[in-house]
């Protein structure tokens, strides 16, 4: 596996793996790599034959009081990770490597990047879409793979892929959970034992809405009602939002009838925000 930090190398690298007949998969990420994570380069894996993972922190994803210096970097491990879930290539570009200088541009995804955490974290989504539009065009891969967990970001790339014809396919990949249940995330590390437990009222309340919708309720008023009652059980968990969403537009619904619909959750458990979300 190589590791190459310049646009111009991972070119090179992109097309001496073409040159070999292999298809080329992609998965973007910020690095701090969890299991989550890793299955996605091993799905990558097994959709194309070579594997290139981006690790890059992209400043202007993160929110004026989101520390973008603060963000946890691992290199070392990411390294040993990618290498051991079979990626071929690492792209770690620096900030000024990567944009040029006075980019100007913003890819920005109306709609789909209004409610939810783009609610919460403005300006976030104009950002990952934009870096993830550029590492598009950088990579030029034929597959590119992203976690269910994040479903708003899946939904507002797919959205983007869509509209803007970028020749890729983008495939949604399980989330990775916990033993106890609790979606991984980069950040967990910053939760305690006692959090990671508490955190346990997350996929309770998304498994509650789960159980109405199994026993044939689709007004999402009480779907969402169920799910609150769980999370409100939970003192420890500051829930910022509990909707009933379209997977397509990320509009909140009435009604799950006739649409492909998914419960998503925010929290705040002490100072660690948490996302979560399950299909209905
Ligand atoms: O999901 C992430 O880690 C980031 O938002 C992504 C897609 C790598 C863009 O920076």
């Amino acid at each position: 596996m190589e590791v190459v930090h310049t646009i111009p190398e991972l070119r090179a690298a992109v097309a001496r793996a073409r040159q070999a007949g292999k298809s080329v998969g992609f998965v973007p990420t910020m690095g701090c790599l969890h299991e989550g994570h890793l299955s996605l380069i091993r799905r990558a894996k097994q959709e194309s034959g070579y594997v290139v993972v981006s690790i890059f922190v992209t400043p202007p994803q993160c929110g004026p009081n989101e520390d973008f210096a603060k963000y946890p970097r691992t290199f070392e491990d990411d390294r040993r990770g990618c290498e051991a879930a079979g990626a071929g290539l690492i792209f770690a570009p620096s900030a000024p490597d990567f944009y040029p200088a006075g980019a100007s541009t913003w890819v920005d995804v109306e709609g789909v990047s209004a409610g939810l955490c783009g609610e919460f974290r403005p300006g976030h989504f104009r950002g990952v879409a934009t870096v993830v539009a550029m590492l598009f065009n950088a990579v030029q891969a034929d597959v590119a793979v992203f976690g269910r967990k994040d479903l708003q970001q899946l939904a507002v790339i797919r959205r983007m892929a869509r509209d803007l014809l970028f020749p890729v396919r983008i495939i949604a990949h399980e989330t990775v959970r916990e033993p106890n249940g609790v979606a991984m995330s980069s950040r967990n590390r910053y939760l305690t034992p006692e959090q990671l437990a508490q955190a346990t009222a997350i996929p309770a309340a998304m498994e509650a809405a789960q159980a109405l919708a199994r026993a044939g309720v689709t007004d999402a008023a009480r779907l969402r009602a169920a799910a609150q009652a769980v999370l409100a059980a939970q003192p420890a968990l500051k829930p910022q939002y509990c909707e009933i969403v379209d997977l397509e537009t990320m509009a909140s619904v009435a009604s799950t009838i006739g649409k492909g619909c998914a419960i998503a959750i925010a929290c705040h458990l002490g100072t660690t925000r948490l996302i979560d979300n399950a299909d209905l």
